[in-house]
This record gives structure tokens, C-alpha cells and sequence, in this order.
């Protein structure tokens, strides 16, 4: 009798490592843990190899941080996502891509299931089940960890009463997700909204307040709505957001503190530090005001909150993301260009923006000489542009 195998989305973490023998025990599958990284893991070999001591018959590290940001926090940058104009979506826009790489090894391996260690009360469990499930409805998505109601200490005696001694990383009091699109932290002292967060919150931004007395400016440059240069240098996507991502971080700016609508229908106290990404959104917006036209300027930011919820709501592999992603991408063409941001305790702001394709014309906008509008025309223009209102008022005062 062949025995069945399930992929695993590991972490390393205490969580997904009590999986392992969950899986064996509760189904009788194999287990094969995957390890994706979309940035900011460290010592992903020794995380690997906790997953074989744990009982994977393999374990797997995908390398997607490329990926991640070309296919996914790009295109979302494109749209401006922010979840309710704050939260840049890194959590929510990484569970697509690692459910794409669990089920492309579930089907390089014969894998018939898929597990993922995600709780009941989060969104998470619902962006990798449903974009597994788009990608290929004949494998079966199981989330054991809704199910088992387990604590910390009873999750590390249930490992050692099987043998299974693991060097875990000391113990953390938040729930944190994090790639290169941000970190998320939730849980803990957090679920007191009233409450400011306290500082061991934070790895990757300083306080404000501890931020250096010079501020410091980047220039960002994009192609066709894509960050392509810092400074006026060329840089590859996962470099130059990891840049942006620390100096953000070093001048106290990307923290976001927020209370959530979750797809589940409560509301979350959520903390995120999201320099780089934040930071992209506003350079992105600054290259859109100069290059797009203004009805496309005021149309596509209702695209763009459509995307956004069904980012946010686990839909990226749907029929209409796919056709509000192929609007946007029409949209970017000509969104080339550099922008000034400045940081400074805690603040980043565009300061200057230019690009080739600029559809700002000094000699139409200038007040000064030179000035080419033509002045007679907007008599005219503001004659018939308030007719109907004209019309209306007369009518009411018996006029007409
Ligand atoms: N609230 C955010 C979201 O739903 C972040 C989730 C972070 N995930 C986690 N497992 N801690 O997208």
C-alpha cells in the first residue's frame, strides 16, 4: 500500500514543526515541509533541516523572493494597494505565491494534500485554501492547526513525548509575518487597541523619536509603474526594496498601527512595519499624477480599491483580478519617471517629482510669461460648464 503524501507550509516555527507528527499520526500521510521564502528569512537551512528532525521525510527550500516581488507586491504597487488605505498587503500577497509553490511540489511529488498551519481566526487560512484550490481543485487543502487546540507548552510537551527535541527559537509574545514587503505583528499587549504598542513590537524601524537629526533624501525611479533605480542607479527589485526598507526604518518612518476588518468579521489590532513598500505606494502615486490623464487618473483608483479587497480577501487567483490586474497593467505604459523622497523623524515626503513622459506643460500651467493657455477660451468654457446649473436656478425661481 503506497502511503499518502501532504506538503506542508513550514516555517521552522513551533507551530508547523508539531504538525509534522500531527499529520503522520492524525492521517497517516508522509510529510513533505516547504520552506518559501519571500525575504527576510534567516538560517533557512537550519529551519529546513528542524522540519526532517520534526519527521519530513524532505524538506524543501523555494527561493521566491523575486517572484514575490515581480509578480505580486509590483503588480499591487501598481494598483496602490493599501487594505483600508494603510496596510500594504505583504502577508496577504505572499499566501498566493506559496500556495502556487506548495502545489507545484504537490504535483511534482504525487502529493494528493496540502497543509497549512494557519488558525481559524485569521485570513491567512483563507488566501492559501482558495488560491490552491483555484490553481488545482483535485488536491485537498488540509489546516490541521484549526482543529487541534493546543497552547504553546502543551505544542512542545506533545513534541517531546514523541522524541522530537527541537532548538526553537526563544519564545516570542506576538504572532509575527513578515517578507519583503513588511512585518506584520499581531497578538499579545496588541489586543488592547487602546494601548500604544510597546517597543519590542518593532525589529525593523526605530522609535521616531531616536531617529538621526538629518534627514536624508532618495531619489526613486520607476518604468512603466515598476521601481527600477535608486539614486539614479539601476538596482534588481529585491535589493533596492530591501534599501528603501532600511532607510525608511533607520529615520523611524513605516510604522502603521491599525484596527482591521478581517474576512472572518472581526476587527484586529494590527501593527506593521512597512517602510519600503509605503514608501513605493507614495513614490508610485507621485509618477501617476504626472504622466496618467485625469479621467484615467479618477477612474482607476476604483480598480485599484477592487484589487486591493480581493488581494486582502484571498481572491488574487480569480477571473476579476486577473481582468482588473490586465486594466491596470494598460494603465502603467507611460508611468516613467523619478521622484524626490525625503525622510525625516519619522516622515517620508515627495518632495520633487519628474518624467519624461509628463503630461504637466509649464507653458499651460505657468502664471509668469510665457504662458500659452488660452485665456479668452475659458470665458467660454465657464459659460456652458455652469449652464445646467444656470438652467436649474432659473427654473426654481420661476424664470424659465
Ligand atoms: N492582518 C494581516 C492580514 O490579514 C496580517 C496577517 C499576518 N499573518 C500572521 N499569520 N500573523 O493580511
Amino acid at each position: 500500500m503506497t502511503v499518502e503524501k501532504c506538503v506542508l507550509a513550514y516555517s521552522g516555527g513551533l507551530d508547523t514543526s508539531a504538525l509534522v507528527p500531527y499529520i503522520k499520526e492524525k492521517y497517516g500521510y508522509e510529510v513533505i515541509a516547504a520552506l518559501v521564502d519571500v525575504g527576510r528569512m534567516q538560517d533557512l537551512e537550519t529551519l529546513r533541516k528542524r522540519a526532517l528532525i520534526a519527521g519530513a521525510v524532505d524538506s524543501v527550500v523555494v527561493d521566491a523572493k523575486e517572484e514575490f516581488l515581480r509578480d505580486f507586491a509590483f503588480p499591487a504597487l501598481q494598483a496602490n494597494a493599501l487594505y483600508e488605505g494603510k496596510y500594504p498587503l505583504h502577508s496577504a500577497l505572499s499566501r498566493p505565491l506559496i500556495a502556487k509553490k506548495m502545489v507545484d511540489l504537490a504535483r511534482e511529488r504525487g502529493a494528493a494534500f496540502i497543509a497549512h498551519g494557519c488558525t481559524a481566526k485569521g485570513n491567512d487560512q483563507v488566501r492559501i485554501d482558495v488560491s490552491a484550490r483555484c490553481l488545482d481543485p483535485s488536491i485537498t487543502v488540509l489546516g490541521p492547526a484549526r482543529e487541534w487546540n493546543m497552547t504553546r507548552p502543551q505544542l512542545m510537551d506533545y513534541l517531546t513525548a514523541r522524541g522530537i527535541d527541537l532548538p526553537l527559537a526563544k519564545e516570542n509574545p506576538y504572532s509575527i509575518d513578515e517578507n519583503l514587503w513588511g512585518r506584520a505583528v499581531e497578538c499579545g499587549e496588541l489586543e488592547d487597541p487602546w494601548k500604544a504598542a510597546p517597543a519590542g513590537a518593532f525589529a525593523f524601524t526605530v522609535d521616531p523619536r531616536d531617529a538621526p537629526d538629518d534627514g536624508v533624501e532618495v531619489v526613486v525611479g520607476f518604468e512603466s509603474g515598476i521601481p527600477v533605480s535608486l539614486d539614479g542607479e539601476e538596482m534588481a527589485a529585491v535589493e533596492l526594496v530591501e534599501t528603501l526598507d532600511t532607510i525608511g526604518g533607520s529615520h523611524g518612518f513605516g510604522r502603521v498601527d491599525m484596527v482591521e476588518n478581517r474576512l472572518v468579521g472581526i476587527k484586529s489590532r494590527e501593527v506593521y512595519e512597512v517602510a519600503g513598500s509605503l514608501a513605493l505606494v507614495m513614490a508610485h502615486r507621485e509618477i501617476e499624477d504626472l504622466t496618467l490623464t485625469r479621467e484615467l487618473q479618477h477612474f482607476k483608483p476604483i480598480v485599484d480599491q477592487r484589487l486591493t479587497d480581493l488581494i486582502y480577501e484571498g481572491l488574487w487567483f480569480s477571473p476579476l483580478a486577473a481582468a482588473l490586474r490586465a486594466f491596470i497593467v494598460e494603465t502603467q505604459e507611460y508611468v516613467t519617471g523619478e521622484v524626490r523622497l525625503s525622510y525625516f523623524k519619522g516622515h517620508c515626503r515627495p518632495v520633487g517629482r519628474r518624467s519624461p513622459e509628463s503630461l504637466y506643460v509649464s507653458s499651460l500651467a505657468t502664471y509668469d510669461s510665457g504662458d500659452t493657455f488660452s485665456h479668452e477660451s475659458a470665458k467660454g468654457f465657464v459659460q456652458l460648464w455652469g449652464l445646467p446649473v444656470e438652467v436649474w436656478a432659473r427654473k426654481r425661481r420661476g424664470l424659465l
